[in-house]
């Protein structure tokens, strides 16, 4: 039995589909364990490309069965319109279950995102995750188990009304229409119940049956809620140590952390961002236009994708929160056409070198210390091995690997399942 636990390593999108897709083929279990459908997690294989809101990465592995977990919060129409998209392109989503603990996302929370955004926000995806969560620390939400039983579950939503359309009115919008979301509960129950599952004695027989187990991040340490740059952060815990309270099992069953990091940097939304460089022209190349999978624009919201150099203190900060066993390092082969690549060491802060993480405001007036590392100038595309990577692209991974203290297990190559080099 083992217990793997993968997540961001920067601020979101490094490539957290791609390894999972990978890494799912072993896996008996791969749990999706906070967030909702703020996510976008790009998958790229045989059955095509998929853009993964809140079905696990991992349900391409025709051997494994999938679980979304209690941390998350669902929208259940944008679920069902999910799965309907993966079964068309050929997925089996028969093996793809829910746990009961996981909170409902209702069309009001996804409203009042937008009007709190429209009022001055922070740049969310506006799919109505800040309040989803803010309604569970309430205890004012339905949780996927209440489809069970709809004469309760409506006498419960209509018991959490009140504060929800005080909070409507004082945005001057129209309140919630109970007859509606009767109507949607009811959908919501005959399509899920069949897939709703105890979690604990879910998730413990799959421990008792010394079977695999990856659960999935979404988002990352970055973007914590604790841990991160606040507020610029989403409302859950994407950091490693939540997939334990979020599974339901004890902290010390989690075998390995893996942490997925780009080559260089990208960030969505309003905040700090040390090494951003907006003018460069390689950046520029970088983006693409949008036309192309792997091209910086957000997977789930469209908005082009801030860039920037490789941030290691932010890398080493990740580290210290998840402690990393290992690192994928994704996107290596974008960097392949530079004569040279910058790497922050360090920040200037008030003429001071720092490399700790100051205050939210303090990372925003940093100044990020570069050290400029050789190019490869040659096409690492088709390699799959570690060792046969250029030796300037070795350098680079060695750099990182002695500055974090992690190793580089796989190095992403290309956009698809198969570009992957590994040790
Ligand atoms: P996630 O949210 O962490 O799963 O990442 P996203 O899917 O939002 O963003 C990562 C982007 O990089 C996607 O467009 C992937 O197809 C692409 N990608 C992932 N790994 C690699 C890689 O090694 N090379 C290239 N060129 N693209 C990659
Ligand atoms: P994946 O899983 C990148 C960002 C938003 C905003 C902040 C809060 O694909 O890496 P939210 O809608 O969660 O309340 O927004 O978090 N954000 C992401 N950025 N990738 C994501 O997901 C993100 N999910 C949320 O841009 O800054
Ligand atoms: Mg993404």
């Amino acid at each position: 039995m083992s217990i793997t636990v993968l997540v961001g390593a920067q601020w979101g999108d490094e490539g957290k589909g791609k390894i999972i897709d990978y890494l799912a083929e072993k896996q008996d279990l791969v749990v999706r364990f906070q967030g909702g459908d703020n996510a976008g997690h790009t998958v790229i294989n045989d059955k095509g490309v998929f853009k993964m809101h809140l079905v696990p990465s991992g349900i391409f592995n025709e051997h494994g069965a999938c679980l979304i977990g209690t941390g998350t919060v669902i929208n259940p129409d944008v679920l069902m319109a999910e799965m309907a998209e993966i079964e068309a392109g050929g997925v089996d989503v028969s093996r793809l279950y829910i746990s009961g603990k996981a909170h409902i996302l209702m069309p009001y929370h996804q409203e009042l995102d937008a009007l709190m955004e429209a009022a001055g926000g922070i740049g969310t995806t506006k799919r109505g995750i800040g309040v989803a969560y803010a309604f569970k620390m309430l205890r004012k939400n339905l949780r996927m188990e209440d489809l069970f039983d709809l004469e309760k579950a409506n006498a419960k939503m209509e018991s959490y009304l009140g504060v929800v359309n005080n909070m409507l009115a004082a945005y001057n919008a129209a309140p919630v229409d109970m007859a509606q979301v009767r109507e949607k509960l009811s959908t919501w129950a005959a399509f899920f119940t069949p897939r709703i599952v105890e979690p604990i004695s879910f998730v413990h027989k799959y421990i008792n049956e010394d079977k695999n187990m990856l659960f999935e991040g979404q988002l990352a340490a970055m973007k914590d809620i604790d841990q991160g740059i606040y507020p610029y952060v989403t409302s859950s815990c994407p950091s490693a140590a939540y997939a334990a309270v979020s599974g339901g099992f004890p902290a010390k069953k989690i075998d390995k952390v893996i942490g997925v990091a780009k080559a260089f940097s990208s960030a969505v939304g309003d905040g700090p961002f040390p090494t951003e460089d907006p003018d460069n022209a390689q950046m520029a190349i970088i983006r693409g236009k949008g036309d192309k999978p792997d091209d910086e624009f957000g997977a789930r919201t469209g908005r082009s994708r801030r860039l920037g150099w490789l941030d290691l203190p932010i890398l080493r900060y990740t580290t210290m929160v998840n402690g990393f066993d290992e690192i994928a390092l994704c996107k290596i082969d974008k960097l392949d056409k530079l004569e040279s690549i910058k790497v922050c060491v360090a920040y200037e802060l008030d003429g001071k070198r720092i490399i700790d993480l100051p205050s939210t405001d303090d990372l925003e007036r940093v100044k990020p210390i570069y050290e400029e590392l050789p190019g490869w100038n040659e096409p690492t595309g088709g390699i799959r091995k570690i060792a046969d990577l250029p030796e300037n692209a070795k350098a680079y991974i060695k750099f990182i690997e002695d500055y974090v203290g992690a190793p580089i297990k796989y190095v992403g190559v290309g956009p698809g399942r198969e570009d992957l080099a590994v040790l």
